[in-house]
């Protein structure tokens, strides 16, 4: 077989914000993975840029502590002579976004821009630093017109602060050099959806409200908040995954097919589902905060309250709502979508339900089951249809249903195990400057006009969220949301 690793072309990768938490957990340990795989020219520079005083030498012993801290041991001592390696691409310069200092530096190292190298600032700070990086960015002549920058969520708190930032950048960078960072679209298994839909024909046509009776997209988590109190307490779960994560995954399963995969027809596709939400009822979402489960005792389990150290705090630790999109495709099926903190167990998991057949030939003795397509992001990463047959052995036709059971990790062996995880993929897409897994400025606004009215809702009416135990599958007032329509909620397995 052809080797799949493809090494990028030729990039200075500057990391503003690179002694950052972000840095060290996700970003290096992405690039230092990614050097492992032989996919970076030996060209290839890396510069840490942050205000801490440190030479290059300091840069590189930090780095060496983060990629011990979050590699496996196993994973370090396979790659311990590509570590050195590795460490000696690093650079680092003190500069400050506010401040001319050490900016001079940065022009002197990085030169000015060449079409035979990438450029890519990664702006892995928060967004009030974006509009003075893009000025000093300018004033030092480090950009051209094929320089990248990329950017984190949250992306704005609002759609008026994602408008501003959007316009921040769009006066200093066009909208083919941003790439905003959603990490769930670099996932292997959330691309594959498109994969499954679009390159299966047995899903696609009938996937629509005729033959699907509803749609469940669950990302449940188990850990808490801790160690991210304060972003989280102003965020919560609608701002912090329902706008993004949730939202992304909506799209990818319910948009038309694109003419092709580009970045801007997957987009465009993708911006026509959140344009097509109908705005959601109060009654169809329920909030909930964790609380100590009885008997629990507290310590790194505290509640959702203890944790952000406000013993009044409503904000949102989960968040389930029903959701209509208003078109051909999907009027009149339900899109149930649910988030949480502090939950029984780790589970990304979609499950498409197909409607009964429209008569059964066998009477009602013989029982009905609908086809239900389930598929696993994370963990266990597969799929799982459900079909009908006929119950083995004499006494009539009853039918049951089996499972089309698929684990990706059975499937593909080591493959799978290989594949570049989500940070990996995007740094890679950025400097090959594929946009695909990315967020355009108008999608990310779309999302927000859909989020705000809720979000303004709660605060209108004083909305407490409801508690749940930690540990458990969440408020009972999401099982009743379903209930109401007849249904139940797929159970939260890891
Ligand atoms: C982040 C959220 O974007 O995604 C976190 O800010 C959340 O609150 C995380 O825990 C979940 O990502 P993953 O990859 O662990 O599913």
């Amino acid at each position: 077989m052809v080797s799949r690793v493809i090494p990028v072309q030729a990039f200075d990768l500057v990391i503003f914000g690179g002694t950052g938490d972000l840095a060290q957990r996700k970003i290096l340990p992405a690039l230092f993975r990614r050097h492992c795989a032989g996919q970076l020219p030996d060209s290839a520079r890396i510069l840490g840029a942050a205000r801490a005083d440190l030479g290059s030498g300091g840069y590189r012993e930090l780095v060496r502590d983060a990629l011990q801290r979050e590699l496996a041991d196993s994973e370090l001592a396979k790659h311990r002579i590509e570590l050195d390696a590795f460490l000696t691409r690093l650079d680092y310069l003190p500069i400050d976004a506010m401040d001319a200092a050490g900016w001079q530096a940065l022009a002197m190292t990085l030169g000015p821009p060449t079409s035979d190298r990438v450029r890519v600032f990664y702006f892995s700070v928060g967004p009030s630093l974006f509009a003075p990086l893009a000025e000093q960015i300018w004033a030092h002549d480090l950009a051209d017109d094929q320089t990248r920058i990329v950017v984190e969520k949250p992306f704005g708190h609002d759609l008026a602060s994602a408008k501003a930032l959007n316009c921040t950048l769009a006066s200093h960078f066009d909208e083919n050099q941003i790439y905003r960072i959603d990490h769930y679209l670099g996932k292997e298994t959330v691309q594959n959806l498109m994969a499954i839909r679009f390159g299966n024909m047995l899903f696609e046509p009938l996937w629509n409200s005729q033959y699907v009776d509803h749609i469940q997209i669950t990302v449940a988590e188990s850990l808490g908040v801790s160690g991210r109190e304060s972003y989280y307490d102003k965020s919560g779960a609608m701002r912090d995954m329902m706008q993004n994560h949730l939202m992304q995954l909506l799209c990818l399963i319910a948009m038309e097919p694109p003419a092709k995969f580009d970045p801007d027809a997957v987009r465009d596709e993708k911006l026509k589902v959140i344009r097509a939400l109908e705005t959601v009822e109060p009654h169809h979402i329920v909030r909930g905060q964790y609380v100590l489960t009885e008997g629990e005792t507290a310590g790194d389990d505290n509640s959702y309250r203890e944790t952000v150290g406000d013993p009044r705090s409503t904000t949102e630790s989960y968040v389930a709502l029903k959701a209509h999109i208003s078109n051909w495709r999907w009027a009149g099926t339900p899109f149930y979508l649910r988030t949480g903190k502090r939950l029984v167990a780790r589970s990304s998991v979609i499950n498409v339900f197909f409607k009964d057949a429209p008569h059964s030939i066998f009477g009602a003795d013989a029982g009905r089951h609908a086809n239900l397509l389930t598929i696993r992001l994370q963990p266990n990463e597969g799929i799982t249809l459900k079909v009908t047959i006929k119950e083995p052995g004499p006494g009539g036709m009853r039918l049951i249903d089996v499972p089309l059971d698929m684990s990706f990790a059975q499937a593909l062996g080591a493959d799978i195990d290989d594949a570049p995880d989500a940070y990996e993929r995007l740094i890679t897409d950025v400097i090959r400057g594929n946009q695909t897994l990315f967020m355009r400025g108008d999608e990310v606004e779309a999302a927000w006009g859909w989020t705000d009215p809720i979000i303004a809702g709660w605060t209108s009416r004083g909305d407490v969220p409801k508690p749940y135990d930690s540990g458990s599958t969440g408020p009972g007032d999401a099982d009743l949301l379903m209930r109401r329509d007849q249904r139940e909620w797929r159970g939260i397995n890891p």
